[in-house]
C-alpha cells in the first residue's frame, strides 16, 4: 500500500473559497454517497465547493448531485488511494463504516488529504472494541457491563459474569446486523452463530453486552468546529429521541424531553469521547437513558440516520453543520422548531421503483419528503423519509408517520 505522487500543501485555515471545476477549487471527496452523503454533497455544492461522489455501486444518491462519482470497493486500500491519487481532494469524508481505515491513515501521515474527523476516528469507531474500551476503559464513561469473545465457549463463559438479558453483537457491523438479545444460555448457540453470519468481515469476535433496560435513547449530535477564539470548539444539538426496530431506525424526533441531569450528563459524555476522537465535523453520540443515569452506546463520526429530522428543525441541518465543520466555517446549533422523521422503506426486491401518493403525503400540515433516488429497492432498505414539524413532538410525529405512509412503493 503506497502513495505515489508528492502530494500538494494542504489549504490552511480560514480558507479562501474558489470556483468549482476550476485550478482554485476547493475540492471534497465524500466515502460512501448514500443518503445521509446526499446532503452533505448538496451543502457542500451551495458553498461553492466541487464535490467527487464514491460509493461501492453506480448512480448511488450521492453520485446524482456530484461534480464527479466513482464506484469503488473502498475496503480495497489500493482501490481507495487510487481514486484518492486520481482526484487529489482537499478534505476526504467517509460517510460509512466499511472502508479501508488504513489507506486513510497513510493518507493523513502523508498530508494528502484533511480525513475527517481524523483517521483515527474512523479505525476506533468501526470496531465495537476500539470504541468500548477508549470509553469505558479510558475515559471512564459509563457504558452497559461487556465483554469480547472469540468462541461460543467465551461468549458462555461471559454471560456468567454479564447475565441475561444480553445482547450480543460481531465487533463489526452495524444496522443491527449479526445481532440478537439473548434471554437465555439456551439461546446462545444461535447467537454465536447468527453474528458469526453477520458481521462485516469474517473476524470471529463479538462483544457480549448487558441489556439496558432503558426509558428511551437519543442520538446527541455533537459537532467539533472552529470557534470565535480559532480553536475547535464543542457544540450540542438539541437531543434526538428514536425508535429502533430491527437494527434500523423507523421514526426520530427533536427535542426528546430529557432531565436537566441527565441532559448535562448526555453532553458530558459527548463532550468527552468526540475530543478524544478529535478533528473536525459532527459526530452522531448514541445514548441510552435510564432515569437520570446515561449511558454511553456508540458514536459515529459523521452525520447520523436519525438526525435526517434536522433538514427542517434547525437553522442547519446536521449535514450543513457537517460541511461548515469540515470547512473550518463557524456553527450555529439552533432548533428552530420541534419536529419528526420516519422512514419510507421500499417494501420489495426490484430496481428502479415508482412512487404513487407523494401529493397526498406533501398534503400532510409542515410535511416535507426526501426520495433519495437508490436505483434499486429492498423489502428493508431505506428509500425516502418524511420530515415534519409542529407546535409539540407527539404532533410532528404523528404527522411524519402519517406522510410516510401514503407514499407508496411501486414495481
Ligand atoms: N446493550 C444494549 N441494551 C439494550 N438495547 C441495546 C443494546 N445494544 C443495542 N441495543 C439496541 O439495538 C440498537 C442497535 O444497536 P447498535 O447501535 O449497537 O447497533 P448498530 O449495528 O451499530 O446499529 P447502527 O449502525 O444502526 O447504529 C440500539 O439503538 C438499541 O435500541
Ligand atoms: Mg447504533
Amino acid at each position: 500500500m503506497q502513495l505515489d505522487s508528492t502530494p500538494s500543501p494542504l489549504p490552511t485555515l480560514p480558507l479562501r473559497f474558489g470556483t468549482p471545476l476550476t485550478e482554485n477549487s476547493i475540492r471534497v471527496m465524500m466515502l460512501g454517497s448514500g443518503e445521509l452523503g446526499k446532503e452533505v454533497v448538496i451543502a457542500l455544492q451551495r458553498l461553492g465547493v466541487e464535490v467527487i461522489a464514491v460509493d461501492r455501486y453506480p448512480d448511488a444518491p450521492g453520485h446524482q448531485v456530484a461534480h464527479r462519482a466513482h464506484t469503488v470497493d473502498m475496503t480495497d486500500p489500493e482501490a481507495l488511494l487510487a481514486v484518492i491519487e486520481l482526484e487529489k481532494p482537499h478534505f476526504v469524508v467517509p460517510e460509512i463504516e466499511a472502508i479501508a481505515t488504513d489507506a486513510l491513515a497513510l493518507v493523513e501521515e502523508r498530508g494528502a488529504a484533511v480525513v475527517i474527523p481524523t483517521a483515527r476516528a474512523t479505525q476506533l469507531t468501526m470496531n465495537r472494541e476500539g470504541i468500548r474500551r477508549l470509553a469505558a476503559e479510558e475515559l471512564g464513561l459509563p457504558t452497559s457491563p461487556y465483554a469480547f469473545a472469540d468462541s461460543l465457549a467465551e461468549v458462555q463463559a461471559a454471560t456468567d459474569r454479564i447475565g441475561f438479558p444480553c445482547v450480543i453483537k460481531p465487533v463489526m457491523s452495524s444496522s443491527g446486523k449479526g445481532q440478537s438479545t439473548v434471554r437465555s444460555a439456551e439461546d446462545l448457540d444461535a447467537a454465536w452463530d447468527y453474528a458469526m453470519a453477520g458481521g462485516r468481515v469474517n473476524h470471529g469476535r463479538v462483544i457480549v453486552e448487558g441489556f439496558v433496560d432503558f426509558d428511551y435513547e437519543i442520538t446527541q449530535l455533537t459537532v467539533r468546529a472552529v470557534g470565535e477564539s480559532g480553536q475547535v470548539e464543542t457544540s450540542f444539538c438539541e437531543p434526538i429521541g428514536h425508535l429502533q426496530e430491527a437494527g434500523d431506525y423507523i421514526e426520530s424526533w427533536q427535542p426528546q424531553q430529557m432531565s436537566a441531569v441527565a441532559l448535562a450528563s448526555a453532553r458530558d459524555v459527548a463532550e468527552k469521547v468526540t475530543t478524544a476522537l478529535g478533528g473536525r465535523g459532527i459526530f452522531g453520540v448514541e445514548l441510552f437513558v435510564k432515569g437520570d443515569d446515561v449511558f454511553f452506546s456508540e458514536v459515529s463520526p459523521r452525520p447520523h440516520d436519525t438526525g435526517l429530522v434536522t433538514l427542517r428543525t434547525q437553522r442547519l441541518s446536521e449535514f450543513e453543520l457537517h460541511a461548515r465543520a469540515i470547512l473550518g466555517l463557524p456553527v450555529d446549533t439552533t432548533l428552530t422548531v420541534p419536529g419528526a422523521s420516519a422512514v419510507i422503506y421500499g417494501g420489495m426486491e426490484a430496481k428502479g421503483i415508482g412512487f404513487d401518493g407523494v401529493a397526498e403525503a406533501l398534503s400532510v400540515p409542515e410535511t416535507d419528503l426526501r426520495l433519495f433516488g437508490k436505483p434499486e429497492s429492498f423489502t428493508r432498505r431505506r428509500m425516502g423519509v418524511a420530515v415534519s414539524t409542529a407546535a409539540d413532538v407527539p404532533t410532528a410525529r404523528a404527522r411524519a408517520r402519517e406522510a410516510a405512509s401514503k407514499v407508496r412503493p411501486v414495481g
